[in-house]
């Protein structure tokens, strides 16, 4: 077991609610398995109650934090610096509290899903992209992809918010919601980012008969891991990417910040994580 001394390093993740939050398994995880002197807890604060953790954090010398909904916005704003995926989305969810008093705000989910495709090799370079949702996720995926040079369409229940977002991206297309997947078999990869399958959320009869046969299928929803979407996905003999992916790989950029060690996403790592995860 690591050793927690008066010295240990201290990180967050600062959510509301934040009971079903990965995070301090994850780290704390990583933590134990390169016997860092370390710890990483969650901590349940409302937005409103926001600024005043983050002036006591840097207060208590925490290295800094995670922040997960409905925290990631009002976090852009405590930002001194910020990296170009938190300006474009205008929302960051890691924190990092430097030695001179300032603080980095970063926005890793988009980087952390990139990454988690090129585990399974995708080619991204002039791939076709159709995203479901134009929320927080969807804007932070969207600038990643684009960045490396994938064709954006969007298509979101509320169309105002899609359309929002193609302007803020200077390219792409938007799809109805009503007939977006009649239109499937012109795309290369499907990305869920709404809230739709998620465990305790509503459903959608989701109708992949329209793709490619090559199409990719990933879904940023990991609660449970196989989703509805997924699973039809898989009726349809497409190649599908799990959610988990992407939480693996957005936590690596803080962890290497507040304690030093690049850590790994390997099999044990997965395992342990999935324990507490439904499939
Ligand atoms: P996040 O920052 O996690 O992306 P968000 O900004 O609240 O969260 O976005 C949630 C996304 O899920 C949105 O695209 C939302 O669609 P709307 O813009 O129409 O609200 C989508 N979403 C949530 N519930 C949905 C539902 N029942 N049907 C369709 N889309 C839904």
């Amino acid at each position: 077991m690591n050793i927690i001394t008066g010295k240990a390093k201290v990180a967050a993740v600062l959510g509301w609610p934040v009971v079903h939050s990965r995070s301090p398994l994850l780290h704390n995880f990583w933590l134990e398995r390169y016997n860092i002197d370390g710890v990483y807890i969650p901590m349940s604060v409302k937005p409103e109650n926001f600024k005043m953790v983050i002036q006591a954090m840097v207060a208590s010398e925490f290295k800094g934090c995670n922040v997960t909904i409905p925290n990631k916005e009002i976090a852009y704003t405590c930002c001194d610096e910020i990296d170009e995926i938190a300006r474009k989305t205008g929302s960051v969810n890691t924190l990092i509290f430097k030695d001179n008093g300032k603080i980095f705000g970063m926005s890793t989910d988009g980087v952390g899903f990139i990454e988690s495709l090129q585990d399974y090799k995708i080619n991204l370079k002039n791939c076709k992209a159709l995203i479901l949702g134009a929320g927080g996720a969807a804007r932070s995926v969207a600038f990643s992809l684009i960045q490396k040079g994938a064709k954006i369409a969007i298509t979101n229940r509320t169309k105002s918010r899609a359309v929002q977002l193609i302007d803020d991206l200077g390219a792409g297309e938007i799809l109805e919601w009503e007939n977006w997947f009649f239109l499937l078999n012109q795309y290369d990869l499907l990305i869920n980012t709404t809230s739709l399958g998620m465990e305790g959320k509503e459903c959608y009869n989701f109708d992949l008969s329209k793709a490619k046969t090559d199409l990719v299928v990933t879904d940023i929803v990991y609660v449970p891991r196989l989703t509805p979407l997924l699973k039809e996905a898989q009726n349809h003999h497409l190649k599908t990417i799990e959610g988990l992916g992407m939480l693996l790989h957005q936590a690596r950029f803080g962890f290497r910040e507040w304690f030093g060690i690049d850590p790994e996403i390997d099999h044990e790592t997965i395992e342990y994580v999935t324990k507490t995860i439904k499939s």
